[in-house]
């Protein structure tokens, strides 16, 4: 049976998806932080169960420690996958050591906050659109017609491909992330029709649509001096001197497509509950705009948007008094993280005016930390700041829709009523 969000204790399974729908777990967090820090949750055959991380210390050990918590000899997610599978469906996300840093710096620094300083007009602009078809309305969904397509909106710009291409991008990620939602996913991840597709990222068909894409894009741009991403991808040398294989250029390709998509949308989308939820807080920044580079910090922290990424033990080892077997699956929770006394006071209170830097929204301590953080960061400040200059009172009308997944901490409806300045 399914436990509510409010009575969970350390017994909470992790992997029941139907717990999610109903909203993040925090009472089983804060138990597991408290009382077993380093907790085996056991999964329905044929998984074979997991250790949780929950306390922000213990997370940011493991991440730092990729000889003992490795991402390349397990998926990071909960999948259990083969060494046949892995191989063919590795990102640089499922990588270690000198070939994850080498794939990293192929774009890392075009996504540095210098590189994409430029861009914050055409995000300006971008938001100003979008704000200016939804506010008349006055009363809407603010997924569907705010927070959804802004950031494959920006991504396209990014690749370089044509506007009218966002929303067959959007449908890509929806089916690939929304993998065990029926509201999203052709075939849902637990089921048996997925194993035609266990081969492909997320078992989603739409992979191999995403693929075929950019394979087309890469025959346009390769051999040419285009300032795209994907130009950047496909005529760049990896610094170890090994050039991306067609697979490695799909699953780089599809990890750019669905990264920085939902994960940015349900950022801006709890947000904006979070300052209709703290009226106070909404009254601070429409003030006090400067308070928001900072208020984008507690952002993140209380979306929390990916609830955990994996890592696979190397060896045995020692935690809190549990014995970590070679090959056992260990889940970094970075939403129960989010919320660790020990870091943050007052965890459960939203607090635009605290200093939420150690936030593990993005990862934390890791090489795999999120490549495309000052990217998301400015986009959610440009939105809020062009929101906070048009919207003087702000109502929801309706509980959100909750994404069924324990992966992200999604909303996929939000009815709101914003009344423009
Ligand atoms: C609020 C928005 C976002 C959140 C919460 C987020 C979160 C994350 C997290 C938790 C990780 C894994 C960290 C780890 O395992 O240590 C990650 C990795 C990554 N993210 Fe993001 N992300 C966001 C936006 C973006 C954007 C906009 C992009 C780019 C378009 C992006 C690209 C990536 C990539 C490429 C990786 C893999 C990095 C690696 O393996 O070295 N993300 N992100």
């Amino acid at each position: 049976m399914t436990a509510s969000p409010e009575t969970a204790g350390v017994d909470t399974d992790l992997s029941d998806l139907d717990l999610f729908t109903a909203g993040p777990p925090w009472a089983a967090f804060d138990a597991l932080r408290r009382q077993d820090p380093c907790h085996f949750n056991p999964e329905r055959a044929p998984n074979k169960g997991f250790w949780s991380i929950t306390r922000h210390a213990d997370i940011v050990a493991v991440t730092r420690d990729e000889a003992t918590f490795s991402s390349e000899i397990g998926a990071v997610n909960l999948e259990e996958l083969d060494a046949d599978q892995l191989e063919i469906r590795r990102s640089m996300l499922e990588t270690d050591g000198a070939r994850h840093f080498a794939l990293r710096r192929l774009l890392q620094r075009d996504f540095s906050a210098r590189a994409l300083a430029p861009f914050e007009t055409f995000l300006r602009g971008l938001t100003a659109t979008t704000l200016d078809a939804a506010l008349p309305r006055r009363e809407f969904d603010f997924v569907s017609e705010v927070s959804a397509d802004f950031p494959i909106r920006v991504l396209v710009r990014l690749l370089g491909i044509p506007d009218d291409h966002a929303g067959q991008l959007i449908n890509w990620g929806n089916r690939m992330v929304g993998n065990t939602d029926p509201d999203e996913a052709d075939v849902l991840l637990d089921s048996p029709e997925s194993e035609q597709y266990r081969n492909l990222p997320f078992r989603s068909p739409a992979a191999l649509e995403v693929f075929a894409y950019g394979d087309e894009l890469a025959r346009q741009r390769r051999g040419g001096d285009g300032a795209d991403l994907v130009s950047k991808l496909v005529n760049r040398t990896p610094e170890d001197g090994i050039p991306l294989s067609e697979r490695d250029f799909h699953n780089y390709f599809l990890l750019l497509v669905v990264a920085g998509n939902e994960t940015t949308r349900h950022t801006i989308t709890h947000s904006m509950k979070a300052l209709i939820d703290h009226p106070e807080a909404f009254a601070t920044l429409k003030e006090r705009p400067e308070l928001l580079p900072n208020a984008v910090e507690e952002f993140l922290r209380w979306a929390s948007p990916v609830y955990h990424f994996r890592r696979t033990a190397t060896k045995d080892v020692e935690l809190h008094g549990r014995t970590i077997r070679a090959g056992d699956k260990v889940v970094v929770w970075w939403s129960s993280g989010n919320r660790d006394a020990s870091v943050f006071a007052d965890p459960d209170r939203f607090d635009i005016t605290r200093d939420a830097r150690e936030h593990m929204a993005f990862g934390k301590g890791g090489p795999h930390l999120c490549l495309g953080n000052q990217l998301a960061r400015m986009e959610i400040r440009v939105m809020f700041e062009e929101i906070l200059r048009r919207v003087d009172s702000a109502e929801q009308l309706a509980e959100p829709k909750r994404v069924r997944s324990n992966f992200v901490n999604g909303l996929k409806e939000f009815d709101v009523r914003l009344i423009g300045a």
